[in-house]
């Protein structure tokens, strides 16, 4: 199977990750926004019709599928892109949910949600939850750490200096959904933050546990071919791939 992944910058790569590590496709093309990025702080019709544009580039390709890495996409931009594709679209808020559901037993749990300020604003995993029987939610606009991520900050005392400013008053959470693309680059420093009794939910993982239940996928693919563009410094994008992907 061929997969379109596409994101509003490089954080899509983190869901490629997911996807290489389990060997799913034979031909993966990544399309990262990057002249555009942040989509985060833009408005809901901004990002239906960066959507739209994504859907469109694809058309190129033939591919089986889409994945929308971007969760402030996913949030707001999966119908009317699904509307004009001519191939099935997934993005990762639905899987986020699910795994969330998947991976904690009692809906009594207090879920933190992480996510850009459009994302968070969707209230788009909330209503995912709430149809999981979970009460106890809490969302949190953390768009600072893409910024971080992007500069490689993945540690340090400028990220827990953050955590403070965003988490003094937040109840300790038995999950943390990483709604956002970056996120899941500062895994560690979350991990230690909130202590390991929290789980955090990766999209990237998540949707690969989604597509898993879709699809059949007979055959493993360790060696697919990867295509990136951006529309923006393309090479830029690559040189990050190879180190964030080790490929
Ligand atoms: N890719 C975005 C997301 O997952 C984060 C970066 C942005 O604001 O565009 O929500």
């Amino acid at each position: 199977m061929k997969v379109g992944v596409f994101d509003s910058g490089i954080g899509g790569l983190t869901v490629v990750k997911s996807l290489l590590e389990h060997q799913l496709f034979e031909e993966i093309i990544y399309y990262g926004d990057t002249a555009r990025v942040p989509y985060g702080i833009k408005d809901k019709n901004t990002i239906i019709r960066y959507g739209l544009e994504a859907v469109e580039f694809f058309k190129n390709f033939e591919l089986d599928l889409i994945i929308v890495a971007c969760n402030t996409v996913s949030a707001y931009a999966l119908n009317e892109m699904r509307e004009i594709a001519t191939c099935p679209v997934y993005g990762v808020v639905k899987a986020g949910a699910i795994a969330t559901s998947n991976s904690i037993a009692s809906k009594d749990s207090n879920i933190l949600i992480l996510g850009t300020n459009a994302t968070v604003k969707s209230k788009a995993y909330e209503k995912q939850l709430l149809k999981h029987g979970f009460k106890n939610i809490q969302a949190k606009a953390t768009g600072l750490f893409v910024p971080f991520v992007e500069e490689e900050i993945f540690s340090g005392a400028i990220l827990e200096a953050t955590f403070t400013h965003y988490f003094s008053g937040i109840q300790k959470p038995d999950a943390v959904i990483l709604g956002c693309t970056h996120f899941p680059l500062i895994t560690h420093a979350l991990q230690n933050y909130f202590g390991d009794s929290t789980k955090l939910i990766h999209s990237g993982d998540a949707i690969v546990e989604y597509l898993e239940k879709v699809f059949r996928f007979d055959k493993k693919f360790p060696n697919p071919e990867i295509k990136f563009f951006a529309s923006e410094n393309p090479d830029a994008l690559k040189s990050i791939a190879k180190k964030w992907l080790t490929i």
